[in-house]
């Protein structure tokens, strides 16, 4: 794989003015069993996330919670000073154990998390920080103002929110401007269709989640096993190129813990699916949505 580039994918500017591919990484993957603790191998974690670079992944998306501390720690280990690579992290989701996740937004600790989340990558601002979720405990707009105090005092750079809707993405836009919506979306989950919808229409940056999903999609004889098929290619790469090419403000960040997979995954940004195949796709994908 000697050609592998991210940046066939196209560009997209975070807050109208860092210029990123827009095929991304996602670094929760390089921690171990439920997002907890270190990986099962740290020497490929390394490996895949140095190779990033290389091959024009230049947007990595990871978050203070996962590990706790992990992620970071070795996006930090492997690619520290960031020479042409962004990272966006997130706060406002608790840890205790595998696979246990509680949301705190009170705003004195977002802005401690956001804090920690500088010393632990070695940067004196944070491109884009993300508020990992709107916790319903506690006022959504002091959770507003605490991201937007930290935009302020210039400990972040651009701020996004994570799973949301359009009507919270509007009460949040009235504090601070919301640069980046990262919610799960793929062929087969088609929940934030209007969300993108929005983000698109307002320079937002839509960045999916679990964009590998293809379910039963990928099943012998599909649809999407003969595309797949026509391009000598994998399901989830189709998949992957389907998403890239369903908005010009998606930003996929497929996360994985193997130089291998993120190779493959890279591979997607040369498959051009042609108008036909995305509508059939686009179409059986609601199909699975609608029935599950
Ligand atoms: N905002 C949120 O609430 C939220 C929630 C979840 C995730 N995220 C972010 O979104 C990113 C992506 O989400 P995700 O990791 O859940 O979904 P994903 O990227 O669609 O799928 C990742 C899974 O697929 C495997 N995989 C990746 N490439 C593969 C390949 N080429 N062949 C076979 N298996 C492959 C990975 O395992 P291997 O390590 O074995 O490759 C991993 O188990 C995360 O890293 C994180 O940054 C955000």
């Amino acid at each position: 794989m000697a050609n592998l580039d991210a940046g066939k994918s196209g560009t997209f500017k975070i807050g109208g003015d860092i210029e990123i591919n827009r095929l991304g990484f996602g670094a929760m993957r390089i921690t171990g069993r439920g997002i907890w603790g270190p990986p099962a191998d740290h020497d490929e974690a390394i490996r895949t996330l140095k190779r990033l670079p290389e091959i024009g992944v230049d947007f990595i998306d990871t978050a203070d919670s996962y590990g706790p501390d992990v992620s970071e720690r070795l996006i930090r280990e492997a690619l520290h000073p960031y020479d042409d690579v962004v990272v966006a992290t997130k706060a406002g989701l608790t840890r205790s154990g595998p696979d246990i996740w509680a949301p705190n937004g009170r705003p004195d600790y977002l802005r401690g998390q956001a804090k920690k989340s500088l010393e632990k990558l070695g940067v004196e601002q944070i491109d884009l920080w993300q508020l990992h979720r709107i916790d319903p405990k506690v006022p959504r707009d002091e959770q507003f103002a605490a991201v937007k105090s930290l935009l302020d005092d210039g400990t972040v750079r651009h701020a996004g929110l994570s799973e949301v809707s359009i009507e919270e993405i509007e009460a949040a836009s009235k504090v601070f401007k919301v640069a980046t919506v990262q919610n799960r979306y793929n062929l087969i989950d088609r929940t934030s269709e209007d969300v993108l919808d929005y983000c698109g229409q307002h320079g937002i940056g839509f960045i999916p989640w679990f964009p590998l999903a293809a379910g039963d999609l990928a099943r012998p004889g599909s649809i999407l096993d003969r595309i797949a098929k026509a391009h000598g290619a994998s399901p989830s790469q189709i998949a992957l190129a389907w998403v890239l090419k369903r908005s010009p403000v998606m930003l996929p960040i497929p996360g994985t813990s193997k130089v291998a997979h993120l190779e493959e995954n890279v591979a997607a940004v040369d498959i051009d699916l042609s108008d036909e195949d995305f509508a059939a796709l686009d179409r059986e994908g609601k199909k699975a949505f609608g029935a599950a």
